[in-house]
Formats: structure tokens, C-alpha cells, sequence
């Protein structure tokens, strides 16, 4: 089934990045400036210096992220961590390798969202530096799990990115009311995730993209994949990759993929 092109809130367009000082008191649009380094896993990816996506560090040497985030050439990607305001020096890496999920569907498909990025070296674990852990079981998340998602995207439509790290309360909704003709339309694969926030008017938007779901404190939940071009139509809920699914293959790539290898290299182990 065809999902209707309304997605992607992948690219932020260069330009609309951090101008100055941000005004907005609105946030991820809507939700709150979360409580500095509160989310050390938390990744800024890059590209000329611009924020493209969120990402979650899930090891000292790879990064977790949705997959149309990395689609082509990944020489140029910078992933950023340690990092509250965007503008903070945090800690650069390059990716030495890029793995998108081997059954990844672009856009307007959009499945298997997920791709593994390493880093061109070890984190150590600090205050601001942690990895999150993959979820324990292979259980998706349950149905009206209270949530939160975090990222620096933009804080109101056409708007400018947030310019400290913004979280927002979700809620996970019925996967088959998700799918059906008002909301999305056939266009919910097996594996996603729809949430809805507490209020109108509040939903993760451009530049989100790559970050997490998080539902039990401590683990990663889910990937952030796409929404409505709006961000905030109620009937096209922003949707997020479960991780569960995805663990053992999370794990068989991070244990297979050599510690060093000739960057840039691209593809599936
Ligand atoms: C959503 O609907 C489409 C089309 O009917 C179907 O192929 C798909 O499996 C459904 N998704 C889920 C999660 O059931």
C-alpha cells in the first residue's frame, strides 16, 4: 500500500539552522527544554555544519538513527554528542561506517527506518556522554504507553531549530486506528509506532528525525521516522520505528562490523 507523500521531516534545509538567538517560547513544538545532559545519548547529526537529525548513542562506538537520515554519502556527516544547545562544542565524530537496515523502503514507503552509524572512535562514558540501552524483550510497545521523544527540530512550522535540546510527552496509539482511512491510510507497516501528544498543536517536526522514543526510563523504545509535512495534523500522527524488533539485528551488526575499516564503506554485514 502506497502512503500518501506527505512525510519526511528529514532534511533540515540549510539556512534554517540556528540563526541567533531563538525567541520562540514554543519548544519540539510544543513540550519543554529538557534538563541539561538529562538525555546523554542524545546525537546531533550534521551535515556542513548544519543539524540534519537526531540519532542515540546505543554503544561507545555506534549510533542508532533512522535510515533516510543517511540515505547517500556519508562522508560528510558529523555526529555531535555531549551537547545541550546546539551551539555547544560537544564532541565531533565522522562516520566510519554507515549500515542501513538491509530491508530499509525509502520514501513513500518508509520501512525498516533504521540505520547504524560507527564512529570513527570510542566514546567514554561521562556526565554528558552515556549510551542508552536497546530494549530487554522483543515486544513492541504497548498500546496508550505514556512516552517522550527529544531533539532539536524546528519549534513551529517553517520555524527555526530549537536551540537547546526540547522532550515532549507522547502517548502510543492503536496501531490499527493509526493505519485505518482517516488517519494513515494503509500506510503503517508491522514495526512502527504512532503517537499522539497530550495537547494539539505539539508534535516532533523537522530535524527530529533519528531521535528517540523512550517509554520505561533507561531504555530505548523507538527511532523517530516521519509525520505529516504540518508536524501537527492530528490525523497523520508522527510514527516511530520500535526498536524491538529490530534488537538482533542491532546487535549482530555492532558485534560483525570490524572495529576498523575503510570509511566511508556502505552496506550490510
Ligand atoms: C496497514 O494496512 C496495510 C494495508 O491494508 C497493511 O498492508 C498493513 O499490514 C497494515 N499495518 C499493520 C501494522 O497492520
Amino acid at each position: 500500500m502506497e502512503v500518501p507523500l506527505s512525510l519526511l521531516w528529514l532534511l533540515v534545509a540549510p539556512g534554517v539552522l540556528w540563526t541567533g538567538g531563538d525567541t520562540f517560547e514554543t519548544h519540539i513544538i510544543g513540550g519543554h527544554e529538557a534538563a541539561p545532559y538529562s538525555r546523554p545519548y542524545m546525537v546531533s547529526l550534521r551535515k556542513a555544519g548544519s543539524h540534519l537529525c537526531g540519532g542515540v548513542l546505543v554503544h561507545p562506538q555506534w549510533v542508532l538513527t533512522a535510515a533516510h537520515c543517511v540515505a547517500q554519502r556519508t562522508q560528510q556527516l558529523r555526529l555531535v554528542l555531549g551537547l545541550h544547545t546546539l551551539r555547544d562544542p560537544g564532541l565531533t565524530f565522522r562516520a566510519r561506517a554507515a549500515i542501513l537496515h538491509p530491508e530499509y523502503k525509502p520514501a513513500p514507503h518508509l520501512e525498516n527506518d533504521l540505520a547504524l552509524l560507527q564512529l570513527d572512535g570510542k566514546v567514554r562514558r561521562s556526565r554528558t556522554i552515556q549510551a542508552l540501552a536497546l530494549p530487554r524483550g522483543r515486544q513492541a510497545v504497548a498500546v496508550g504507553a505514556r512516552c517522550s521523544v527529544a531533539g532539536w527540530g524546528l519549534t513551529q512550522q517553517g520555524g527555526k531549530l530549537a536551540r537547546a535540546l526540547r522532550e515532549l510527552d507522547v502517548r502510543v496509539l492503536d496501531t490499527r486506528m493509526c493505519n485505518n482511512s482517516r488517519f494513515w491510510h494503509g500506510g503503517i507497516a508491522p514495526g512502527m509506532v504512532c503517537l499522539a501528544a497530550e495537547a494539539k498543536n505539539q508534535a516532533p517536526c523537522k530535524g527530529d528525525s533519528g531521535g528517540p522514543l523512550v517509554c520505561d526510563k533507561g531504555h530505548l523504545a523507538g527511532v523517530l521516522s516521519f509525520s505529516s509535512t504540518s508536524c501537527t495534523d492530528i490525523f497523520k500522527p508522527p510514527v516511530a520505528t520500535a526498536v524491538a524488533p529490530y534488537v538482533s539485528w542491532i546487535k549482530k551488526t555492532i558485534r560483525r562490523w570490524p572495529a576498523r575499516l575503510a570509511p566511508e564503506a556502505l552496506g550490510s554485514p
